[in-house]
Formats: structure tokens, C-alpha cells, sequence
């Protein structure tokens, strides 16, 4: 099933066109990496799947359908709980290690039942309970780039997405927390329609199941 479809898209920031005539599919639980030079849009391609473009003041044309429904009709926050995005400058909140997972939850859930089972199951399904599992009270910044990361895509799960939206996810990180990243993304495919940025080709040639590139201002294989 093809979760996302991209039909005719243009992307402008006022009459700066930035991407034009986008026309993809994107099946369910395929990893898709997006390459292109530097400024060739691709954050401003993954910021216009989740409904961003208006935050950070863009516009498009044309239409992106999440299961069939124009995004323009559905609610920013809907949209956001099914496309997790985690853009290139994001980071952990400054609180504590838990509060990181258990605010995403309360502002879209309300109370939370079985709090510390759902912390938990998040943190091992990116493979970092082992490591953190006795300081969870410890303030986030503390942790190292890797284990951040981590726990940035642990928070993108707090709201049971189908999408998962990296913006070039292992742009700070060290090889081997690089492919640590890339073993988790794998396993998560499996649960997860993945798409990501990257600048490194062999990362996309080790984990996209398809590799589109940005050039002339639009996305080709
Ligand atoms: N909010 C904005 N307002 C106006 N122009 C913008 C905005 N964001 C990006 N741009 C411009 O749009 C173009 C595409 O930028 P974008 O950040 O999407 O590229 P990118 O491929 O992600 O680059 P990089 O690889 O460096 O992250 C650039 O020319 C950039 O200057
Ligand atoms: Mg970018």
C-alpha cells in the first residue's frame, strides 16, 4: 500500500521555487533516503510531509496524501502523532531522561496509564534501557550524542506514528554510533514506513530500500 503519495508538488519560500513537480509514492514500511546537495530542499521536502512548511514560513502546490486524505484536511496535531519528524537541529529536552518520553505522551495522551512499562518498552525498542535503565531521573543533556539520538527517536515513538521522518539523523555522529543508528533504523522498518536525509551514500546504499536524489529542483531516481 502506498502510505504517502506526492502528486505535482511545488515548494516555495515566497517566490523562491524551491522544488517543482515532485511526484513520488512511498509504500508502507520501505526506507526511503532522500540525497541532493546542500540547499537543494531536502529539509524542506521532509518539513512538507508533516504539515511544517507553515511554521517556518513555506508554501506548496499540489497535493500529499497520507492514506489517501489530503494533509491540508487533516489536524496539524493528527498529523503529527502519525509523521514523527525529527529535523537536523533537534536535540533532547533539558529535563530528565523519563520526562523526555512522559511529555510527548501527557500533551497528546492526558494521563498516562502504566507509565513506567511504556517507558520501558520505548527505551528498549531503541536499544537503550540496558545502558540508562537505573538513571532515568538523570537529566537528558548528560547522555552522550549517541545515546541522545537514541532517545530522540524513542520520543518520536511516544506517539504510536506509522511514519518516521529523519532529517539527516547521523550528521554528528561518530561510525560507529552511525551504524548503531542505521541497525536500529532496520529494525524498525519493521514496524515503520522510514524516510530520511542523508549526505553519505554508502549509509544509503547500506539501509534505503530506495534512494531518490534532489537535483534540478526536483526528486529523481
Ligand atoms: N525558512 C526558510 N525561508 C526561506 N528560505 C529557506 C528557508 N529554509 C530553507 N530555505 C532555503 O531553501 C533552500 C533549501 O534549503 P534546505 O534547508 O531545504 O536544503 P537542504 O538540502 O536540507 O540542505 P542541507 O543539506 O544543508 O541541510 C536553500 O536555498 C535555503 O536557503
Ligand atoms: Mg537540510
Amino acid at each position: 500500500m502506498n502510505i504517502l503519495q506526492i502528486k505535482n508538488l511545488n515548494i516555495s519560500y515566497k517566490e523562491k521555487l524551491i522544488l517543482k513537480d515532485v511526484n513520488i509514492d512511498i509504500k508502507e514500511r520501505e526506507i526511503l533516503c532522500i540525497m541532493g546537495a546542500s540547499g537543494s530542499g531536502k529539509s524542506t521536502f521532509l518539513s512538507s510531509l508533516n504539515g511544517f512548511l507553515d511554521e517556518i514560513k513555506g508554501s506548496f502546490s499540489g497535493e500529499i496524501l497520507y492514506k489517501g486524505k489530503n494533509i491540508t484536511e487533516i489536524k496539524k496535531l493528527d498529523l503529527r502523532k502519525n509523521i514523527a519528524t525529527l529535523f537536523q537541529d533537534s536535540t533532547v529536552f533539558p529535563f530528565s531522561i523519563e520526562k523526555n518520553l512522559t511529555y510527548p505522551m501527557e500533551f497528546f495522551e492526558g494521563k498516562i496509564k502504566n507509565k513506567d512499562e511504556k517507558i520501558k518498552e520505548l527505551l528498549k525498542s531503541v536499544n537503550l534501557y540496558d545502558e540508562i535503565k537505573d538513571s532515568l531521573k538523570m537529566n537528558a543533556n548528560k547522555l552522550s550524542g549517541g545515546q541522545k539520538q537514541r532517545l530522540c527517536i524513542a520520543r518520536m515513538l511516544t506517539t504510536n506514528p506509522e511514519i518516521l521522518i529523519f532529517d539527516e539523523p547521523c550528521s554528528s555522529l561518530d561510525e560507529n554510533n552511525t551504524l548503531f543508528i542505521e541497525k536500529l533504523l532496520k529494525e524498525l522498518k519493521e514496524k515503520y514506513t522510514i524516510i530520511l536525509s542523508t549526505h553519505n551514500f554508502n549509509q544509503a546504499k547500506r539501509i534505503a530500500d530506495r534512494i531518490l536524489k534532489i537535483e534540478n529542483k526536483t526528486l529523481k531516481k
